[in-house]
């Protein structure tokens, strides 16, 4: 009798048996890598309503962080600045061909419509952060939110999962600065070598070196 299959669809049952179950590992693997909050988050970058540029604004122009975020020292979150923060400057520069851009800022600050930035960084609710406390301990903005001074448009940096967090806390020392320096994008305390037994807001640790810290890596630490 002749075949009406050829040979080789023998092997297809095997194929299947062993390929079905490579497929569905690949899928899950698929699912958990990228879509873990290191690939869901990092390198977040919303389009803002005006073309804020901190690479212009605190790089170029080098204006401290806390001109404009100027809660972060006192407060748990970072105020991000109201449009008369901008109008300080804005209502002297003419921007010539490019006015338009700014244009949203002043109607805000006419109170014609409201300007609404987008949020870049985002923590669940069910978990605790205070910006002030870090500050103070001396943990740099460069550490967590990355070189903001060099981007045009912000994104984010780093994961913020939980896991980055205790990361950090497990080992807060090389992450530790004078306090002078926490907005400073460039310090690394290597030029000139910093000399810790003179800073001014030292409490030094066991080593002799660093702030006594103690990030909390308990539950109940973040999740209050
Ligand atoms: C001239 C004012 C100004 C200065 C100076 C400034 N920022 Fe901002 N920053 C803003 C505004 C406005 C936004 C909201 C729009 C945006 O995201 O670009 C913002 C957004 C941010 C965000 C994202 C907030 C979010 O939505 O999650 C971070 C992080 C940030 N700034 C950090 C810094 C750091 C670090 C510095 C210093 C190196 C700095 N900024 C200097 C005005 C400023
Ligand atoms: C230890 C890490 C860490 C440091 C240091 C840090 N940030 Fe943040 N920042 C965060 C996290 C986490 C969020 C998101 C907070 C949330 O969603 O509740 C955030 C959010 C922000 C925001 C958005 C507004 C807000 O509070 O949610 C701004 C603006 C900001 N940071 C600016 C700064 C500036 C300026 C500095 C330095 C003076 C700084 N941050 C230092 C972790 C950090
Ligand atoms: C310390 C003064 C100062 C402050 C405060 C300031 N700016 Fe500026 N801004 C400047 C200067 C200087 C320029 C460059 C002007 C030029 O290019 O001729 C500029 C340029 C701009 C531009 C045009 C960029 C382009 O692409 O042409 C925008 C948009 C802008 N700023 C938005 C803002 C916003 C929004 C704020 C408030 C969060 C703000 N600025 C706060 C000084 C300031
Ligand atoms: C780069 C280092 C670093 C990262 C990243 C970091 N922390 Fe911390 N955190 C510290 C240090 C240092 C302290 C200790 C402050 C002290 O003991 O004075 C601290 C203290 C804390 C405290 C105790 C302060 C209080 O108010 O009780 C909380 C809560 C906290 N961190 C939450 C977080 C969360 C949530 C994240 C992640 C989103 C995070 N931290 C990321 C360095 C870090
Ligand atoms: C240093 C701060 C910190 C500590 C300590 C901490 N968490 Fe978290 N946890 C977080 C943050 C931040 C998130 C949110 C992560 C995200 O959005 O991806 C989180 C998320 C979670 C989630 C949600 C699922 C997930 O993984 O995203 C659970 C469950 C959780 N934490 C349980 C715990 C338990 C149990 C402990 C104690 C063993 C603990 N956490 C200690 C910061 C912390």
């Amino acid at each position: 009798m002749a075949q009406i299959f050829p040979r080789w669809t023998n092997k297809i049952p095997f194929m299947i048996g062993v390929g079905a179950p490579v497929v569905l590992c690949g899928v899950v693997f698929f699912v958990w890598y990228y879509f873990s909050p290191k690939f869901l988050e990092v390198g977040y970058q919303p389009e803002q309503p005006v073309p804020f540029s901190h690479k212009l604004h605190a790089g170029a122009l080098g204006m401290d962080c806390r001109y404009c975020h100027n809660t972060v020292e006192e407060a748990g979150h970072a105020a991000i600045p109201p449009p008369a923060t901008c109008m300080n400057c804005h209502s002297q520069l003419d921007l010539g061909e490019t006015a338009a851009r700014f244009q949203p800022v002043k109607d805000a600050y006419e109170g014609k419509a409201p300007l609404e930035w987008v949020k870049v960084h985002m923590l669940p609710d069910y978990a605790y952060f205070d910006h002030s406390v870090h500050v103070a301990a001396g943990v740099g903005c460069v550490s967590c939110h990355g070189r903001i001074d060099q981007m045009e448009v912000v994104y984010q940096h780093a994961p913020l999962s939980m896991s980055w967090c205790l990361d950090c806390h497990r080992n807060p020392e090389p992450n530790l600065r004078p306090k002078s320096e926490v907005t400073n994008m460039t310090w690394d305390g290597t030029n000139p070598p910093y000399d810790w037994s003179n800073d001014p807001h030292r409490n030094l640790g066991p080593d002799g070196k660093t702030r006594a810290v103690d990030p909390p890596q308990h539950c109940s630490g973040c999740h209050r």
